[in-house]
C-alpha cells in the first residue's frame, strides 16, 4: 500500500503564479485591475471569442447569463441531471423551470437525441455539460437552436481546453461558462468567464458583474480613471481579482500541456482496467472531438460486489487513494427530491449512473507511479469485493 494519501486532484500552481501573486500584494492592486484585463485578453485569444468576461466564479456566470438572457418565471431550460448543483440552481434562482434531460451512457453527456421531445413553447434555452471535459455533440443542438429559436449556454466549467470538430469550446455562436475552481483544468483560485460572440450580451453581463457600474469601472482609482461612476442597473458583485488572474495568466499558457499529462493518464487507466469487468469505463464520443480529461470516471457495476459505490470509495481511501464523486445526480438530492417529484424514474441512464460513478485521481502533477497505485488500489478493492 501506498505511503501517502493520493488527493483525487490538486492544482498545479508553479512559481510563476506564486510570483505574480506577489507581485499583485506588493503593488497595491489587489481587487480587479490589469492583470484581469490581461487574463480576459488572453483567455479570449485562446479560445478564440470576441468577448468575454471575467468573474469570481462560473456560477456567478451561469446566473448573470440567465439574467441577461431575461429568463422570466415559468420559462424552460432544458438541461442535464449529471452535473454539478449550480447548473441548475441558477435556473432555479432566476425564476426558470429546469427540465432534465437523460444522458447517454458512454459518455455521461446529455443525450441529445431526447432533447426535441421535450422542448416546448416555454423552452428558452438549452444548457449542454461538456462532462468531464468532452464536448457534447453541438452541431445538433446549434439546429434545434435555430429550429426553436433558442439560446445555447455551454457549461463548460469542465471544458478549458476542449474542441469540437477543431475548435475551441469558447468560439462557438453560443455562450459558453468556464470555471477556474482548483480541481479544473487551470485555476485563478476560484474564478469563471463567460465567452460569447455577443457584445451586447457581453456588455450587460459586465455592467451585472460589478454593482450595475460601466465596463471600464474598475479604472476609478487609476490615473487614468475617474473617481466619479454612474450606476447604470441594480447588480451583483461577481468581479474576479488581480490575485485571481495572476495566478491565471501563468496557467493558461500551460493548459495544453496540462491536457496531454492528464490525456496520458487516461489513456493509461483505459488500458490498465480495460479487462476490469466490474467496471465500465468512460467512452469516447463517435464524433471528432478534444477531450480535455478533466475528470476520469468510471462506473462500478455494484450488482457484481457486495458493497457500493460509496463504500467502494472508502475501501481505495483505506488504501491511500482518494477519489471524487462527479456527480450525484442533481434530481437525487434532497431539495430537488422534493421540488422535482415528477422527475423520479425518468432518467435511467442518469439513475444509473448516479449510483456507480466515482472519479479517480487525475490531475497533471501525478506521477506514473501514482497513476499505477491507483489502478492497483482499484483491482484490490474489486478481488476483495468480488461477489
Ligand atoms: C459542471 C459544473 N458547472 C458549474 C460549476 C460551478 O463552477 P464554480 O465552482 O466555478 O462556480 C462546476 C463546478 O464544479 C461544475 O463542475
Amino acid at each position: 500500500m501506498r505511503k501517502e494519501f493520493l488527493p483525487f486532484s490538486t492544482p498545479a500552481i508553479g512559481d510563476d503564479e506564486i510570483n505574480e501573486v506577489v507581485d499583485s500584494l506588493k503593488s497595491g492592486w489587489i481587487t480587479t485591475g490589469p492583470k484581469v484585463k490581461r487574463f480576459e485578453e488572453e483567455f479570449k485569444a485562446y479560445v478564440g471569442s470576441p468577448f468575454a468576461v471575467p468573474l469570481s466564479s462560473a456560477t456567478a456566470g451561469l446566473h448573470l447569463t440567465l439574467l441577461a438572457l431575461k429568463i422570466e418565471p415559468g420559462d424552460e431550460i432544458i438541461t442535464t441531471p449529471m452535473t454539478f448543483a449550480s447548473t441548475v440552481s441558477m435556473i432555479i434562482l432566476c425564476g426558470g423551470v429546469p427540465v432534465l434531460v437523460d444522458i447517454e451512457p458512454g459518455t455521461l453527456n446529455i443525450d441529445v437525441q431526447k432533447i426535441r421531445e421535450r422542448i416546448t413553447p416555454r423552452t428558452k434555452a438549452i444548457i449542454p455539460v461538456h462532462f468531464a471535459g468532452q464536448s457534447c455533440d453541438m452541431d445538433p443542438l446549434f439546429a434545434l437552436a435555430k429550429e426553436f429559436n433558442l439560446a445555447i449556454i455551454e457549461d463548460a466549467a469542465h471544458a478549458a481546453g476542449t474542441e469540437y470538430k477543431g475548435e475551441k469550446i469558447g468560439s462557438f455562436n453560443s455562450i459558453s461558462i468556464f470555471s477556474f475552481h482548483p480541481n479544473k483544468n487551470i485555476t485563478t483560485g476560484e474564478g469563471g468567464m463567460v465567452c460569447t460572440r455577443d457584445e451586447s450580451l457581453a456588455e450587460e453581463i459586465s455592467l451585472l458583474k460589478f454593482h450595475g457600474m460601466s465596463r471600464e469601472a474598475w479604472k476609478r482609482f487609476a490615473a487614468t480613471g475617474t473617481p466619479n461612476y454612474d450606476i447604470m442597473l441594480p447588480g451583483f458583485k461577481y468581479n474576479m481579482m488581480d490575485i485571481q488572474a495572476a495566478i491565471g495568466i501563468h496557467q493558461l499558457p500551460r493548459l495544453d500541456g496540462f491536457i496531454e499529462r492528464r490525456t496520458a493518464i487516461a489513456d493509461f487507466y483505459n488500458e490498465a482496467l480495460a479487462d476490469v469487468a466490474e467496471l465500465a469505463l468512460p467512452r469516447y464520443a463517435p464524433y471528432d472531438q478534444l477531450h480535455a480529461w478533466h475528470l476520469y470516471t468510471p462506473l462500478v457495476r455494484i450488482e457484481m460486489l457486495a458493497i457500493d459505490r460509496d463504500q467502494f470509495m472508502a475501501e481505495l481511501k483505506k488504501l491511500n487513494i482518494g477519489s471524487g464523486l462527479h456527480y450525484k445526480a442533481i434530481h437525487h438530492h434532497a431539495w430537488y427530491r422534493e421540488n422535482l417529484p415528477q422527475v423520479e424514474g425518468s432518467l435511467p441512464n442518469a439513475d444509473y449512473a448516479s449510483y456507480r460513478i466515482l472519479s479517480l485521481p487525475l490531475f497533471p502533477k501525478m506521477t506514473d507511479e501514482d497513476a499505477r497505485d491507483v489502478v492497483g488500489a482499484v483491482k484490490e478493492v474489486i478481488v476483495k469485493h468480488r461477489k
